[in-house]
């Protein structure tokens, strides 16, 4: 049984989950969730009365420094490719184990701090930056995360981010994505800048797009009969990323016939909206989830 120096209320029970990473499982009548330390890794959060709105891969890795593939990664400090041909993609954070510095029951459910410091990260080769994080999550019938990043050091450090949220859908080929239109785009995928689409974001292909300011997202679900509403702050950018059919069967640890049941939702400041803080300065970024059915 993994142990935290911080007490937790009943309602968090910290367990070894699967590969042996310790998690905490939350568990009160409104919420259900679990939280893997190693990245501070959301993996299931599931209000009660519904149907899991965390995707999680049946092939994901489950192992000591390696990427958990789906619930909520926390890509810290940088986005994609790293600052060197040896760092990782999407940076060391979701593969490094966070603290547990504060946990609390709240009316509905749990808040969970969790801490990750320069001094806890194995390799800072590709980023040897001093710097705090925590991470706080607001887990109920609604979800917050909220990463704040603190320069801890004597100079400007520059970072990037996202919380690189999974979520559930019953068919992403049936989704309607809200909140997008009328904003150009970056798509990855090779084309470059694109004009704004001007109706609501349909996934029928391979999806790898950046939305620099977006509003609130919204993901209408006809198959599940809900709707998923993202709410963001101190976020430039929304990435929006599906898999398809070649990209699924490329990867190790994403199942060939998975990819029509999960759309990523990146709350995120990446690329020219990189942060660079000042010493001693903090910045928070944040995501709220909520889910309503619909008829
Ligand atoms: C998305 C990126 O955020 O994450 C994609 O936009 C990337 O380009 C995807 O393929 C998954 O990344 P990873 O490192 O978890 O396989």
């Amino acid at each position: 049984m993994p142990t935290t120096a911080t007490a937790l209320p009943p309602s968090v029970t910290p367990e070894v989950g699967r590969g042996g990473l310790p998690v905490l499982r939350v568990a009160t009548p409104a919420v259900t969730a679990e939280l893997a330390l190693q990245g501070a890794h959301l993996t299931a959060w599931t209000p009660a009365g519904q149907e899991r709105v965390l995707w999680t891969s049946q092939h994901s890795a489950f192992a000591p420094r390696q990427p958990i593939r789906g619930g909520i990664p926390v890509c810290f400090p940088w986005f994609g490719p790293g600052p060197t041909a040896e760092a990782g993609l999407h940076g060391f954070a979701r593969t490094t184990p966070w603290r547990v510095t504060a946990a609390s029951e709240t009316l509905d459910g749990v808040q969970l701090t969790l801490t990750l410091t320069d001094a806890e990260v194995a390799d800072r080769a590709a980023w040897p930056h001093p710097f705090t994080a925590s991470l706080q999550l607001s887990i109920g019938q609604s979800l917050g995360v909220a990463l704040a990043v603190t320069n801890t050091g004597p100079a400007p450090v520059t970072y990037a981010q996202a919380l690189h949220t999974y979520l559930a859908v019953g068919d992403v080929r049936q989704v309607q994505v809200h909140g997008l239109a009328d904003l150009p785009y970056l798509d990855r995928l090779g084309p470059g800048a694109q004009p704004p689409a001007s109706e609501p974001l349909r996934i029928g292909g391979e999806t790898d797009r950046i939305y620099p300011q977006p509003g609130t997202i919204q993901v209408a679900d006809p198959v599940l009969g809900r709707m998923i509403t993202v709410t963001s702050t101190g976020s430039a950018d929304a990435v929006v990323w599906n898999p398809w059919v070649a990209k699924a069967a490329a990867m190790a640890d994403f199942g060939d016939a998975e990819w029509p049941e999960l759309l990523c939702v990146e709350t995120a400041n990446v690329l020219d909206h990189a942060i660079t803080l000042e010493p001693g300065a903090t910045a928070t970024m944040a995501a709220r989830y909520d889910v309503t059915p619909t008829p």
